[in-house]
């Protein structure tokens, strides 16, 4: 596949869940040393439930698409659920990526991780 699909321009011109979430439980960041770009992600945590998500990335647009999809996915989940979510289920809720840019999709699944990994080892997991 070498196009963008409607689902990753969708994505593109309008991300859902942009910016910092200013009572954030936790962060995590993702970065592609391939190409220098990087994502932070913000969680808030009730109940062992990610019931808000947010997003920061400085990267080509297809990490605008995937960003904007991992939080999608990550929302009203788990942390166990969260934290199982793959580069393949990103690739898959875009439609596809094209081939150059399918490393993209490690930003966001590495960034959720870190974020649940710090939320897990911060003093909030015994109230969350
Ligand atoms: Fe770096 Fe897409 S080219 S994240």
């Amino acid at each position: 596949m070498d196009l963008f699909t409607e689902t990753i321009i969708g994505h593109i011109m309008h991300p859902r869940n942009v910016g910092k979430l200013p009572d954030a439980d936790s962060e995590g960041m993702g970065g592609e040393p391939g190409c220098g770009d990087w994502l932070m992600i913000y969680i808030k945590v009730r109940d062992g439930i990610i019931s808000d998500i947010s997003f920061l990335v400085h990267g080509c647009v297809a990490a605008i698409a995937t960003s904007s999809v991992t939080t999608e996915l990550a929302k009203g989940k788990s942390l166990d659920d969260a934290y199982q979510i793959t580069e393949e289920d990103i690739i898959t809720a875009l439609g596809g990526l094209p081939e150059y840019k399918l490393h993209c999709s490690v930003l966001g699944t590495t960034a959720l991780r870190e974020a649940i990994d710090n939320y897990r080892h911060s003093d909030k997991q015994a109230i969350g």
